[in-house]
């Protein structure tokens, strides 16, 4: 069972911030997860929510501020929020980055910014998996490229998704930890999609996962998991 580290290392370190990828990158995981919103000059940040105030000093929305006015903000810990580019740049390749496309309109700018680090850098097609609850947004990268591995977010039974996911063509369905029995991840198996289960951070979820031959699980605690 794959390891992939939520937010970076959310639990231990800022979510979403270089400091908090570079944590879950010292434990012998395998993917870290990420959110991605656009912001008003175009270029993509990594942060989760679409406003500023939880995780930062500021306040107002991501798509109303340019990167130099983002850059002026740091998190409450202090660290600055970094572009999906600088995350490539970081990471390059060091482990799997599963992009969720969290903010609107978001998928055509990632796909174009990590081909241009596959061709750059020390990225593969294959150490991406690209996500997103909009499934909207998952059409449209396919409807431009099939190179990437897609995965299809959902909040409720796994099994509502199968559909969207066989249209998609997609790798991988990710359901939360709470309402997953083990007749889903068999139902899911033989539908040939793999399950990558978020938040997962008990470690009795964890042994009942690996149990159930679950693929991934996405954890705020990779130095636990
Ligand atoms: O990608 C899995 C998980 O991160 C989805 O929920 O709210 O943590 O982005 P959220
Ligand atoms: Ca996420």
């Amino acid at each position: 069972m794959k390891i992939f580290g939520h937010r970076g290392a959310a639990g231990l370190v800022a979510e979403n911030t270089l400091a908090s990828i570079a944590e879950a990158l010292i434990h012998p995981i395998d993917g870290i997860e990420i959110d991605v919103h656009c912001c008003k000059s175009g270029e993509l940040v990594v942060i989760h929510d679409e406003t500023l105030a939880r995780t930062t000093n500021g306040i107002g929305d991501i798509a109303d501020c340019t990167l130099e006015q983002l850059k002026q903000f740091t998190t409450k810990e202090g660290f600055l929020i970094p572009t999906l580019a600088e995350v490539l740049q970081f990471v390059n390749g060091r482990c799997t980055l599963n992009i969720e496309l969290k903010g609107k309109k978001t998928a055509l700018p990632t796909l174009d910014l990590i081909e241009q680090y596959i061709q750059q850098r020390d990225w593969e097609f294959h150490d991406f998996i690209l996500s997103s609850f909009d499934h909207s947004q998952l059409f449209d990268i396919q409807k431009k490229t099939t190179k990437f591995k897609l995965g299809v977010l959902t909040e409720e039974n796994s099994k509502a998704v199968l559909s969207t996911a066989h249209n998609l063509e997609a790798y991988s369905i990710h359901p939360p930890v709470a309402s997953l029995t083990k007749d889903d991840v068999m139902q899911i198996h033989d539908h040939g999609f793999k399950l990558y289960v978020w938040t997962v951070n008990k470690e009795s979820s964890i042994r009942r996962l690996k149990k159930w031959n679950v693929d991934a699980i996405i954890t705020d605690f990779p130095n636990f998991a």
